[in-house]
């Protein structure tokens, strides 16, 4: 098997992957691994923004506060609190290189506002493209440095564990059906999250957990995967994708009305449309059951055209394009499976249990996000613990060790609808049981049917398909798992059997293979 040697190894090319290559690429050579393109990642499609306490009238304080209310108890202080003062820190230096975020007919920096701040800081680019113009903005930067050697199409299949240390992944190259093995002194996680588990998802197809599965199997600790954060706002269309119709636009006042017309938010919560988007998101969802409807409406009727369309171009022009205007026009929407607020536990620094493995992103639970995330925080974990990271691996790299050459995956086009298939029924499974309200009863059941799925294939497999459905499985077991042991309502656990929060199970849920949950 082809065997190639760097000092990093970036596994995924969304924000975090590529802020961790940038800052390795001044410590050694690296190698940047994306199984598509590496423009496709969950952070190019983010819309509202970056939240950082910038203006005058702010303070990261407010910003530390919003996050731990917004993160039902669950949040890390020291984690929040990194996040809050090094991110403004992070932005200094990002605009400093040339990133250019919008601003006003002064020149200042136009922030926007989103649910659960109490400020406006939602710094935007491109109006509502800014996560494909700071990935835009990094990815030209990354492809300026001479040691970073870029591999697309490129899908890790294994990690490399040798006498209890990660040492680079294994790797199946798409094009050329070659397996190679890419050994590092040290291996950052960043692929993203798991999102395309579910069947309405605004993440882009690639976002189905490898990452987790790979980890969760190399015996690395899994913190809170119970905590999968539906947006409230997803276009609900017949036979179109749950387009993202950004939060941002609640920020500029946009109202949520039942099918018949009604505004419901207001006796939810009080800060009505613009509560945190756990509270959001279940409230719309109760209110679909109420109506019996599959949506309900966003109404931007009352707010100036002109602005909105300026405001939010790509979505304007996504929704012009399905006939809908969104100034005048009810736009229907439901909550869409979003973001995985849990996953690999890792330190202060992206440090996991596993030495010369590192994680950083949606892909890491570095207890930022609590029992569930505050809007626009997930693009500034991914500049500042992306950088911390290799902070940390920069200084404990490892000397390569001789690996056992593991058995190649193969591509078998002869199971790609035997895939899909189990995917999709999987992707039933979670979104009947284990999506935005959940019981035991539906837990145990979808428990139940993961586990026959999972015995048809036991047999070991080096076909991709085969992986990839493995992976699948492995995942559903751990949100579920974890979905179960959770008895109480925290964030994006909603149980309906456990309606409250529960002040002593203000506790994270940690798995690992071979060893008994922690809770
Ligand atoms: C949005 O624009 O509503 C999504 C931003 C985020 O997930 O933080």
């Amino acid at each position: 098997m082809k065997t190639l040697d760097f000092d990093f190894i970036i596994i995924g090319s969304g924000l975090a992957g590529l802020v961790a290559a940038y800052h390795a690429a001044d410590h050694g050579s690296v190698a940047l691994i994306s199984k598509s393109e590496l423009d496709v990642s969950n952070s190019y499609h983010a819309q509202g923004g970056i939240a950082v306490a910038i203006d005058k009238d702010d303070h990261p304080e407010n910003h530390f506060q919003d996050t731990l209310i917004a993160g039902r108890g669950l949040c890390d202080h020291d984690a929040v609190d990194i996040l809050v003062r090094e991110g403004q820190e992070c932005i200094q230096e990002i605009i400093s290189c040339g990133m250019e975020f919008d601003r006003d007919e002064n020149g200042e920096l136009f922030l926007g506002l989103e649910g659960g701040h109490t400020h406006r800081r939602i710094l935007h680019a491109g109006g509502d493209a800014t996560g494909k113009m700071m990935t835009s903005f990094m990815l030209k930067k990354v492809l300026e440095k001479k040691n970073i050697s870029t591999f697309e199409y490129t899908a890790a299949v294994r990690i490399l564990v040798h006498e209890g240390h990660c040492y680079g992944v294994q790797a199946l190259q798409f094009m050329s059906g070659e397996n190679i093995l890419f050994k590092g002194r040290a291996t950052v996680m960043a692929t993203g999250g798991l999102s395309r588990l579910y069947t309405r998802s605004t993440n882009p197809h690639t976002a189905t957990g490898d990452g987790v599965a790979l980890a969760w199997r190399a015996g690395v600790q899994m913190a809170d995967m119970e905590f999968i954060q539906f947006h409230p706002s997803a276009l609900s269309l017949p036979g179109e994708d749950a387009f993202l119709v950004s939060e941002a636009v609640r920020g500029e006042g946009a109202r949520l009305l039942d099918v018949n017309g009604e505004r419901f938010m207001e006796g939810v919560h009080p800060m009505a449309e613009l509560a945190p988007r756990d509270v959001v998101a279940a409230a719309i969802f109760r209110q679909m059951k109420k109506t019996d409807s599959s949506y309900v409406y966003l109404s931007l009727k009352h707010l100036d055209a002109d602005y909105i369309r300026s405001r939010f171009q790509s979505i304007d022009a996504h929704l012009s394009r399905l006939g809908i205007d969104m100034t005048q026009d009810l736009i229907p929407v439901a909550p869409a499976a979003h973001y995985m607020v849990g996953g690999i536990l890792t330190d202060l620094w992206g440090q996991t249990n596993l030495p010369g493995l590192y994680a950083c992103g949606e892909v890491a639970s570095t207890g930022v996000m609590g029992a569930n995330r505050l809007a626009s925080n997930s693009l500034l974990e991914c500049l500042v613990y992306g950088k911390r990271a290799i902070e940390k691996a920069r200084r404990n790299l490892q000397e390569t060790k001789e690996t056992e050459t593991p058995a190649p995956i193969f591509l078998n086009k002869e199971t790609d609808e035997e895939f899909l298939s189990v995917k999709n029924e999987l992707a039933d499974l979670m979104n009947s049981h284990v999506g935005i309200l959940r019981n035991h009863e539906g837990l145990i059941s979808a428990f139940e049917e993961v586990n026959k799925i999972s015995l048809r294939y036991n047999a070991p497999s080096n076909d991709y398909n085969r992986h990839k459905i493995k992976n699948l499985i492995d995942i559903c077991r751990l949100i579920i798992n974890s979905a179960l042991l959770r008895k109480e309502s925290r964030g994006g656990h909603i149980r309906e059997d456990h309606p409250e929060e529960v002040a002593e199970q203000a506790k994270h849920i940690i798995q690992q293979l071979g060893k008994e949950i922690q809770y």
